[in-house]
């Protein structure tokens, strides 16, 4: 199987190192042709649990002909301007709303499966990845798009792997969870595990989730299971994590919040339904932004 995985982020480089240490043949994509250059000299390396691993996949600035899936984990903000190949089936795992809507644009719903994963890493500098944790990666095809393929090759990388038939399901319960975590560790520079620990910051992401998840409900999703604690799982399984907007903050780059909290909040002032806390901390860290 050829895959092409777009962006050469935390996720990207982690995604392209294990799918090519199972015999998946992989080209990360990176727009900006000076870090590809770089990144296809040195390689991408990989820590985990005190080991660190150099692969090097091929690096281009464009997606290849022939390939048989694409993977796009490029910051949100981006999705929309992609260029993507006719025919390849394309899996988001992106972070926040919005994206399946742009690649649907983009290449046609029968192409696009879409999910989540709870992989956790931290890009520590250019082409260099910590495997922070481990967790699911759940997709589905977002209309008639079959996801074994990727499903497959994913397994054989090692990552635990879900395929489910509600794909918006699990983008809105990822993009709750991170609109309790993400702003909040950016706002305060802390990891994820210390958000646990401060009981009134505690209690605001709880808040956070719980205002998603009454979004997510006017657009007919419901949970069977509390989303707050799904987001707690997560700061615990991901303790020593620096989210991936505390990353961007830290970076000075721009960050996704306004495909998690502002992409709420509009939805939210779609369904006039009031998400005051959202709102404030979608202030806050565009100011952080704009500093
Ligand atoms: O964006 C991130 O950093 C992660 O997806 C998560 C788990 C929400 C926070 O580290």
């Amino acid at each position: 199987m050829k895959v092409a995985v777009l962006g050469p982020g935390a996720l990207g480089c982690l995604f392209a190192v294990k799918l090519r240490q199972s015999g998946t043949k992989v080209h990360l994509i990176d727009h900006r042709e000076d870090r590809a250059r770089r990144l296809e000299k040195n390689g991408i390396t990989v820590e985990m649990n005190g080991t660190a691993e150099v692969e090097h996949p091929t690096v281009a600035t464009s997606i290849p002909a022939g390939m048989d899936l694409v993977i796009v984990l490029t910051k949100a903000y981006s999705t929309g301007s992609l260029r993507l190949p006719p025919e390849v089936p394309v899996l988001t795992l992106q972070n926040g709303l919005g994206n399946v809507e742009s690649l649907c644009t983009l290449v046609g719903s029968a192409r696009v499966l879409a999910g989540a994963t709870s992989e956790a890493a931290t890009l520590l500098e250019e082409g260099r990845v910590r495997h922070v944790a481990s967790g699911k990666t759940v997709f589905g095809g977002w209309t008639s798009c079959d996801g074994e393929p990727a499903r497959a090759a994913l397994a054989a990388a090692g990552f635990t792997v879900e395929i489910t038939d509600a794909p918006g399901q699990t983008i809105w319960e990822k993009a709750a969870v991170s609109s309790g975590i993400n702003p909040l560790t950016a706002l305060l520079d802390v990891p994820n595990g210390l958000l646990l620990q401060m009981v009134e910051v505690r209690q605001l992401m709880r808040d956070l989730v719980v205002e998603a998840a009454k979004v997510a409900s006017t657009e007919g999703y419901r949970f069977d299971h509390s989303l707050v604690e799904v987001a707690e799982s997560m700061c615990m399984a991901t303790a020593e994590n620096i989210s991936s907007m505390l990353q961007d903050v830290r970076a000075s780059k721009r960050t996704e919040i306004e495909a998690i909290s502002g992409e709420i909040l509009r939805r939210a002032t779609l369904a006039s339904l009031p998400t005051p806390r959202t709102r404030v901390i979608y202030q806050l860290v565009r100011g952080l932004e704009n500093r």
